[in-house]
C-alpha cells in the first residue's frame, strides 16, 4: 500500500466525515455511538476544511483518503466566520434538544449551538489544530509527515504558536503530540492542551 500527503481537495469531504467518525471515540471507531453519522464532521472536521483549505492536509492509502490535519490560523476568527458561514444553517437543521437525556448526538449538538470556543488560557497560541488516521495508516510515521506539512505551512503563514486539545483518555494520541513536540500548557476537566511556539 502506498502512502502519501497531499493537499485538500473538494472532494475529499465526504471522507472527511467518515474518518473523524471513525476515529472520534478518544481515537476509535465512534459509529456505534451516534444516530446522526455526521454530527462529529460538522463540527470537528468540515468547517476546517471549507473555510480554510490551506490548513487541511490529507493523507492517502493507494489514493484513497485515509487521514488528515486540519485547523485554523486563528482560532478567534475562526470561531467568529463560523457564527455567519457555518452554524446557522446547522443550528436549523439540529434545534436544541430539551430533554435531559445524555448521549452524544446531544452533545455534539450542544456544541453547534454553543459555537467553537474561545478560551483566554491559550490566547498567546492563536492557531489550533485536529489531527486523525484510520487505523490502517496509523504507526507509520505519517502523523509526524501530516503534523510537519501543518506546521510548515503556518510557518509560511508567519503564525506564532499553535496549540490543540485531547480528551484525557486518548493516551495514544497525548504520547504522539509529546513526541512531536508539543508542551502541556493547560489542563481542563476532560481534556489536556498542548501548545508548540513556532519560530517564524
Ligand atoms: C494520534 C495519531 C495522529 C498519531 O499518528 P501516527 O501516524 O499513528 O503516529 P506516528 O507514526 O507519526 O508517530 C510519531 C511518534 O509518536 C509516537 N506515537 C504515536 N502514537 C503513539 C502511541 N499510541 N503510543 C505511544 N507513542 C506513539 C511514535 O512512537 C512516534 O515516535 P518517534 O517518531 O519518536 O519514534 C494517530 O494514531 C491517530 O490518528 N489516532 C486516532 C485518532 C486520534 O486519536 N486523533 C487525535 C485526536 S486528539
Amino acid at each position: 500500500m502506498q502512502f502519501e500527503i497531499r493537499p485538500y481537495h473538494p472532494s475529499d469531504l465526504t471522507m472527511l466525515y467518515r474518518i473523524c467518525l471513525q476515529t472520534g471515540d478518544s481515537g476509535g471507531d465512534a459509529t456505534p455511538w451516534f444516530t446522526d453519522p455526521d454530527l462529529l464532521g460538522h463540527y470537528y472536521a468540515a468547517p476546517y476544511a471549507i473555510l480554510e483549505p490551506d490548513l487541511c492536509f490529507v493523507a492517502t492509502a493507494d489514493g484513497t483518503p485515509c487521514g488528515y490535519i486540519l485547523g485554523t490560523r486563528d482560532t478567534r476568527l475562526f470561531a467568529e466566520r463560523c457564527e455567519w458561514e457555518w452554524f446557522p444553517v446547522l443550528r436549523q437543521r439540529y434545534p436544541k434538544s430539551l430533554n435531559d437525556d445524555e448521549n452524544r448526538d446531544k452533545r455534539i449538538i450542544d456544541l453547534i449551538h454553543q459555537g467553537i470556543e474561545v478560551k483566554e488560557a491559550l490566547s498567546d497560541y492563536p492557531a489550533h489544530l485536529h489531527i486523525d488516521l484510520l487505523p490502517l495508516a496509523q504507526g507509520r510515521g505519517m502523523g509526524r509527515k501530516l503534523m510537519n506539512r501543518f506546521i510548515n505551512q503556518l510557518k509560511e503563514l508567519k503564525i506564532p504558536a499553535l496549540h490543540l486539545e485531547v480528551g484525557k483518555k486518548n493516551s495514544g494520541a497525548i504520547k504522539f503530540y509529546e513526541r512531536v513536540g508539543f508542551i502541556r500548557i493547560k489542563e481542563f476537566e476532560h481534556s489536556m492542551a498542548f501548545g508548540q511556539i513556532l519560530n517564524t
